[in-house]
């Protein structure tokens, strides 16, 4: 598959998740046969004002096979300037959130609520794609911004129009959130209707679940969030091998790694919500883990725990 002129080594995707998909869990998934790995979503204002805490979110390095930034904003001109800082040099592709759903966000015109004015998509693609100066740019949307009301269709098309390379559609609406069923027939239609690659996201758990997606959608690509958080190896058993892998290990890695480029404070406060997501995947003892990680502090806690816990 590719976006633009970058290929991608496989059409299997980690999405960008807010406190998770951070550097270490991205090399990771790299590691597992993820095609392309997306940062949280990061603020061009806060970029622009050159916020500190964006720094631990853009870290990169050339093992990252492609390095993708998600940017969010209302303004094009914010959005072309922030793609022309040197932070953002570094990226090949540039992906912008229109699918957001918090408050916060939405309130500042930011994330789905661009879903409602395909005439402003079109124009934040146009500057983003002019400040990219040839790098691919690429969206990612929900259904729309309220329930039976489906704009993407019409926000794809603008994006297309405005220079997009590729088109992501998590199969709900801002207010739905995260709940309820993912509805797979706009990432459908979609495809259809724009001439670039169409990638689909939501609920996709495991091999089963992926190929029924694709020949449904016929879409070129999946991006998966929830179910690769504690879980990077994914990307193994979806495109069908074995994962020879334990849990343990999984996490002195990830661990390892975001202290290559952390502080262990940041290590250890980042951690707690990674064990919780790993703790999933345990037979039994998740309860045991939530309340053990209540009081931790320190780095070597934090490997007591995992020793104990995992
Ligand atoms: C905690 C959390 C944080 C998220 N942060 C982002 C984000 O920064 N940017 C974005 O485009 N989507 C974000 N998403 C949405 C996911 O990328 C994805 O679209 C959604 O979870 C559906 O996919 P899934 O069913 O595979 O989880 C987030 C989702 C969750 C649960």
């Amino acid at each position: 598959m590719k976006i633009g002129k970058v290929a991608l080594k496989s059409n299997l995707m980690l999405a960008p998740v807010a406190g998770y998909s951070d550097y270490a869990l991205r090399e990771m998934a790299y590691g597992y046969g993820a095609g392309l790995c997306v940062t949280e979503m990061v603020s061009c204002k806060g970029l622009l004002y050159n916020n500190q805490n964006t720094n631990f979110l853009l870290y990169t390095t050339d093992k990252e096979l492609v390095k993708a930034v998600q940017l969010f904003g209302s303004d094009p001109l914010d959005f072309y300037n922030a793609i022309r800082l040197p932070q953002i040099e570094k990226f090949d592709i540039i992906d912008i959130n229109m699918g957001c759903p918090v408050k916060k966000i939405v309130s500042n015109g930011e994330g789905s609520a661009l879903m409602q004015n395909p005439r402003l998509i079109e124009k934040i693609v146009k500057a983003a794609v002019d400040g990219a100066e040839g790098r691919p740019v690429t969206v990612k949307f929900r259904i729309g911004f309220e329930t039976g009301k489906p704009t993407v269709v019409d926000c794809a098309l603008a994006a297309e129009a405005g220079g997009a390379a590729m088109i992501t559609v998590h199969g709900r609406y801002r207010d739905q959130f995260y709940s309820g069923e993912a509805d797979h027939s706009f990432a459908k239609e979609v495809k259809k209707r724009v001439n670039i690659p169409v990638v689909v996201n939501g609920d996709i758990t495991n091999k089963e679940t992926l190929e029924d997606v694709l020949n449904y959608t016929e879409c070129d690509g999946a991006m998966i969030a929830r179910a690769a958080l504690g879980k990077p190896w994914i990307f193994l058993e979806l495109s069908g091998k074995k994962a020879n892998v334990t849990i343990k290990d999984e996490i002195i890695k990830h661990i390892s790694l975001m202290l290559s480029y952390s502080p262990e404070n940041l290590v250890v406060n980042n951690m707690k919500k990674h064990l919780c997501m790993y703790a999933k995947n345990l037979k039994r003892g998740a309860k045991a883990v939530r309340a053990a990680i209540a009081d931790l502090k320190t780095l070597d806690e934090l490997y007591k725990i995992v020793e104990r816990c995992f």
